[in-house]
């Protein structure tokens, strides 16, 4: 039996597997420039995050109905639950699909009619978090957050992925105290291939509640101890880290240092079906390289749900 856990670190278009992108490229008429899944599966080698996300954005063609974005979904929370996810908080990138004429409503209607049925499908329960593209305008931003409103309902926070390096967080200052001034919760991705200042900033003027990755504090003591002592959760994402080439191999990753360190570490699966494994099979492998006690993987599950946007109650209950 898996541990119970919650997961805070999903892009919901990661979890595209070949076979569901080739099932919808031909009920969409969309060709992909691969033979098979086969092929599609050996072009998953990536030299760092920009050579993935340029895969990774070129595959989301085949997504264009709602009911794509909900058999997304729906196959997601299903796995999910079979690795002992009991609640998930899920990003998505509407820029990433607007930008090629699929409407924000098609996005978060079809993946809502999933969410909402997922705790009696799946026994997982759902919240949605919108990311903004960093690589994209501040304007870009604010513009889809404009779009949003008709939806605020569904979504229980906001977001910052994709091109980390040369996108500090400060260029969305304005699109986050927007999104705070609406009552949204705050999450940013910072110090994955970011310097560690990235999230001092992502804390200091974003006013995030949660680092998304946070892997690259470890380069500063200071910060670490800030991060300690306020206990910011990090949602790390160690099979990620290996194949985008922030780390060698997993037997290097810090997971084990940040925990001696008194971090508030939770682990989660970030893209996976691109990066090899759901956020149970990441449990077990940092168990195997890491040395990663059955103790100390409880205390990561304890903290997923301690870090969750789920009330307290809730998160006792989960826990
Ligand atoms: N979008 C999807 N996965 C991402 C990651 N690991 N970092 C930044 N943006 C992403
Ligand atoms: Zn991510």
């Amino acid at each position: 039996m898996p541990i119970p856990k919650a997961e805070l670190h999903l892009h919901i278009e990661g979890t595209l597997e070949p076979e569901l992108a080739f099932a919808l490229a031909a009920r969409n008429g969309v060709e992909l420039p691969y033979a098979d899944t086969e092929e599609l599966r050996k072009a998953y080698l990536f030299d760092d995050l920009q050579t993935f996300l340029n895969l990774y954005y070129g595959l989301m063609a085949v997504l264009r109905t709602e009911a794509d974005f909900e058999e997304l979904a729906d196959a997601y929370l299903a796995r999910a639950a079979a690795q002992g996810v009991r609640h998930a908080e899920i990003f998505f990138d509407p820029q990433a699909h607007v930008v090629r004429g699929v409407p924000i409503g098609t996005v978060i209607e079809g993946l809502s009619r999933a969410l909402e049925r997922s705790q009696e499908r799946h026994g997982v329960s759902t919240r949605l978090i919108m990311c903004f593209l960093r690589d994209q305008s501040a304007e870009s931003a604010l513009e889809t957050l404009e779009a949003a409103k008709p939806y605020l309902d569904r979504i229980i926070g906001v977001g910052l992925d994709s091109a980390e390096v040369g996108h500090p967080p400060v260029k969305f200052r304005e699109v986050y105290e927007a999104a705070a001034a609406l009552g949204l919760r705050l999450v940013a991705h910072a110090g994955e291939e970011g310097p560690p200042a990235y999230i001092t900033e992502a804390l200091d003027v974003l006013r995030v509640e949660r680092i998304d990755h946070g892997l690259r504090c470890m380069e500063d003591p200071e910060l670490v101890e800030r991060l300690a002592r306020d206990r910011v959760p990090l949602t790390l994402c160690p099979l990620s880290n290996v194949r985008l080439r922030a780390i060698d191999v997993l037997e290097e990753h810090p997971l084990a240092r940040m925990l001696d360190a008194g971090l508030m570490c939770t682990v989660n699966s970030d893209d996976p079906a691109y990066f090899g494994g759901y956020v149970d099979d990441t449990f077990h492998a940092v168990r195997e390289a890491l040395g990663i006690d059955h103790e100390r993987l409880r205390t990561l599950a304890r903290n997923s749900f301690e870090a969750s946007f789920l009330d307290r109650d809730a998160a006792d209950e989960a826990l």
